[in-house]
């Protein structure tokens, strides 16, 4: 999406309230600021918000559908993250307003109706889950089963309304305290499908133990969000020179800087969505260069002569773009 695109769909709202609701996270409630009904969404959507930082950032809606006048957020401090959730957290109060693009849905757009749904959540990855959960208590089918990680139980958002009485017999909410050794066995679980269908966000590495126990289901019954987004910055970046082929221009990208916000800061027009590494939209050919792929999208063939300009950065001293 250009930034041109980005801005004719772009609306204000207004924070009608921010809420801890775990450790370094919080609740954000979002409405129209003249009280009108906002765009509809599908349970597993997502918005993108601009935090004052002016890094958009996807997050995903964890209200009910059914919630006409409003969108519910939640945002954890991430603070070796790339700047956006810090923004949020302690830059945006109740009363200001945001910037928000409407809600688009790549996670739980399933049409099929599953004997039972087994969700599971590791940390803020609950958000979509929260969501699913809500509108599916409204449907008929309403089956499930959600499995919840944190590392502590004060790191668990709405972990006092999952310990209520409605889900009983359908919730597991589990802490490993970091220790290897108490991670939850998804394996009984996940061992044979029976039927179901499996909704995963989390922690990259809570997603690819739940892809490699689930390798025998059948691709349409699972589905994951990778929300968080790729990796974030590391200690041990450095700048580095980006060359553009066709306007043959060079610019030098700093460190906590994306070699996208490099570009754009220049003028250039560059379309992006994520800006997490994880939509495939800034996809751009690379002519020359090591890359430092950070991304979650492209294949190990793909990274041979393409990179993501949102998250990736430069193994070697410069990088040639097809740009
Ligand atoms: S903008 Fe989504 S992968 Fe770069």
């Amino acid at each position: 999406m250009t930034d041109a695109e980005r801005s004719a769909k772009t609306i204000s709202l207004l924070v009608a309230r921010k809420q801890a609701v775990a450790l370094d996270t919080f609740l954000f409630e979002l409405k129209s600021p003249t009280g009108d009904d906002l765009p509809s969404f599908t349970p597993g959507s997502h918005i993108t918000a601009k935090p004052p930082s002016g890094q958009s950032r996807r997050y995903s809606l964890c209200n009910a559908p059914h919630e006409r006048d409003r969108y519910l957020i939640a945002v954890k401090k991430e603070t070796t993250g790339r700047g956006g959730s810090i923004s949020m957290t302690t830059q945006v109060h109740e009363g200001d307003t945001i910037e928000v693009e409407p809600p688009v849905n790549e996670f739980g757009n399933s049409r099929t109706t599953p004997a039972t749904t087994i969700f599971i959540a590791g940390g803020i990855g609950i958000t979509p889950i929260r969501s699913m959960i809500l509108h599916l208590l409204q449907q008929e089918n309403r089956d499930f089963r959600l499995y919840y990680f944190t590392r502590t139980p004060e790191l668990m958002a709405f972990r006092d309304e999952f310990l209520g009485p409605g889900y009983a017999d359908k919730v597991v909410l589990h802490h490993d305290n970091g220790d290897p050794e108490q991670v939850y066995d998804l394996w009984p679980i996940l061992e044979n499908q029976n039927g179901a269908h499996l909704y995963c966000c989390g922690p990259k590495g809570l997603m690819d133990s739940v892809r490699d126990m689930t390798g025998h289901w059948s691709d349409s019954s699972v589905h994951f969000e990778d929300f968080i987004g790729a990796t974030a910055a590391k200690a041990t970046d450095t700048p580095f020179e980006v060359i553009l082929e066709k306007s043959n221009s060079r610019y030098e990208v700093p460190v906590g800087v994306s070699i996208l916000d490099t570009l754009r800061n220049h003028g250039h027009i560059v379309p992006s969505s994520c800006e997490s590494g994880t939509c495939g939209t800034c996809r751009t050919r690379l002519i020359a260069g090591e890359p430092d792929h950070r991304d979650l999208v492209l294949s190990e063939k793909e990274k041979k002569n393409e990179i993501m300009i949102c998250v990736s950065r430069a193994k070697s001293p410069s990088l040639t773009l097809d740009l």
